[in-house]
């Protein structure tokens, strides 16, 4: 491959923030200096822009099953959204059918993801179906595979669920072999009550979405997730934490000093529960689990962000249409119109992740441009095994690359973005801050509005331990 050269602009790292010159040779930084000549590298000028490491989102959902419904992005479609979000890698799942062995789980996955992907990826194996045989092949794709984090659900009991018995055995195998468990902390047995008792008064709408799943209940079964990881001794990672009470618990463990992480998404930082107010089905679009809270509980997240108590923020890019056409109603949240209980949970915001946070969080003076790069970067690379390749601008690692101008004006809306989900949870929100060019592995993916990706180019990632960044 030619030699790329990016010039002039300000490199900022989770540490670093200065001014160079940025060298690319066969997709990795090959060298960083005050100035680089290179007369025949290809140039890239930077004045003006931020020179960040490529986003790495540890929650997303491509064509992922949900009961009757599935994902309205497929992996050619939802990589490209997150590459115009600025996002070079993305852990997505690999759901485990009850009586498939982990190995058919990722092989299955790995050849649908393989021909479409435009950036680089892995999975976390969701696991359902907890068998001897299952845990017995757990090492192997830690070790040979790479893949070394194992998700489960505490909700969802007919269709995802495990028990705590299956959970604490996943837990035991994965933690003696180097991987992490992540969790979907919420009581799903209470809140199924709940549900029930919300359908026998008629109550149907969306907002009762919300009012079945309490911040208690998410509580709850994060400080069991905790506990039971303590008892286990391997580091534990809560995913798309929302309740103050919630992370109450998780700064309580890491007090301890047990390896407790958890991740936090925008829709939490940036909407609260009022959008379930909207008039007739519009709620719908907010159905997302957990759901959205009250406007008080951002502080909240914001302060465990800035002292660490939160690690990352992901996007549990989870899309599906409003509407049934053009794609069809298992694609769609109408699927629910006649019962909460029947929408499809998920959101989308795959391409929003950067850009917002740098207009909501760094300009408002809430968390500094380093913490920026940390969360949506570094700690996802360090967490889930993917650092030094991944999540930082130093020599040797991939050129994954992101120029970012600070100044630039937009407005936020589902006309704007490439995913295939037709409406935005921010639709109309004028923010400052846009991705200008982003490089995978030293090609350039996109440059402005232009696309030049393939589906196809990202590459599998073999990931070592995960949760080993105490
Ligand atoms: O609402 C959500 N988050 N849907 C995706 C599945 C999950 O719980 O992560
Ligand atoms: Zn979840
Ligand atoms: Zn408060
Ligand atoms: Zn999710």
């Amino acid at each position: 491959m030619s030699q790329v050269l990016i010039q002039n602009g300000r490199v900022v790292t989770a540490v670093d923030d200065y001014r160079a010159d940025i060298l690319i040779q066969d997709g990795r930084i090959e060298a960083i200096a005050r100035h680089l000549d290179v007369p025949d590298a290809v140039i890239h000028d930077a004045a003006g822009l931020l020179v960040l490491p490529g986003g790495i989102d540890v929650h997303t959902h491509m064509e992922g099953p949900q009961g009757p419904a599935v994902n309205c992005d497929t992996y050619a479609t939802g990589t490209r959204s997150a590459a115009f979000g600025g996002t070079t890698t993305m852990i997505d799942f690999a759901y485990q059918n009850k009586g498939d062995s982990a190995r058919q789980t990722l092989d299955r996955r790995l050849a649908l993801a393989e021909p479409q992907v435009c950036i680089d990826y892995s999975f976390h194996l969701i696991l359902t179906d907890v068998t001897p045989a299952v845990l017995s092949e757990l090492p192997g794709l830690i070790q040979t595979d790479g893949i070394s984090s194992f998700k489960m659900f505490m909700a969802y009991p007919e269709t995802l669920m495990v028990d705590d018995a299956d959970i604490f055995r996943t837990m035991h195998k994965v933690g003696e072999h180097g991987g992490m468990v992540n969790l979907h902390a919420e009581n799903g047995g209470v809140i199924q009550v709940l549900i029930e008792e919300a359908l026998a008064q008629g109550h149907t709408s969306p907002k009762y979405h919300a009012l079945t799943r309490p911040r208690l209940m998410e509580a709850e079964a994060t400080h069991r997730a905790i506990r039971l990881a303590e008892l286990a001794e391997l580091p534990v990672y809560i995913v798309h934490l929302s309740a103050p009470e919630a992370l109450e618990t998780v700064v309580q463990a890491r007090d301890r000093g047990i390896p407790a992480f958890a991740e936090t998404c925008p829709h939490y930082l940036f909407l609260d529960e009022q959008e379930y107010d909207r008039p007739g089905f519009e709620g719908a679009k907010y159905v997302m689990t957990p759901p959205l809270r009250p406007a008080d509980c951002q502080h909240h997240l914001w302060r465990g962000l800035r002292f660490d108590d939160l690690q990352i923020i992901a996007t549990d890019h989870c899309p599906f249409c409003f509407n049934e056409q053009p794609l069809g109603l298992k694609y769609s949240k109408q699927l629910g119109a006649d019962s909460f209980a029947q929408i499809p949970n998920g959101a989308p915001g795959v391409e929003l992740r950067l850009m917002l946070l740098y207009d909501g969080g760094v300009r408002p003076g809430k968390i500094s441009l380093n913490r920026f790069v940390q969360l949506t970067a570094t700690a996802p690379a360090k967490m889930f095994g993917l650092f030094p390749r991944k999540g930082t601008i130093a020599v040797g690692s991939d050129a994954d690359i992101v120029l970012f101008d600070p100044e630039q004006r937009h407005t936020l809306s589902a006309a704007a973005h490439h995913s295939q989900v037709d409406y935005s949870l921010f639709e109309g929100r004028q923010i400052v801050g846009k991705v200008a060019k982003v490089f995978s592995r030293g090609e350039l993916i996109v440059d402005g509005d232009r696309w030049l990706g393939k589906s196809g180019q990202g590459q599998f990632q073999k990931r070592a331990a995960s949760g080993r960044i105490l």
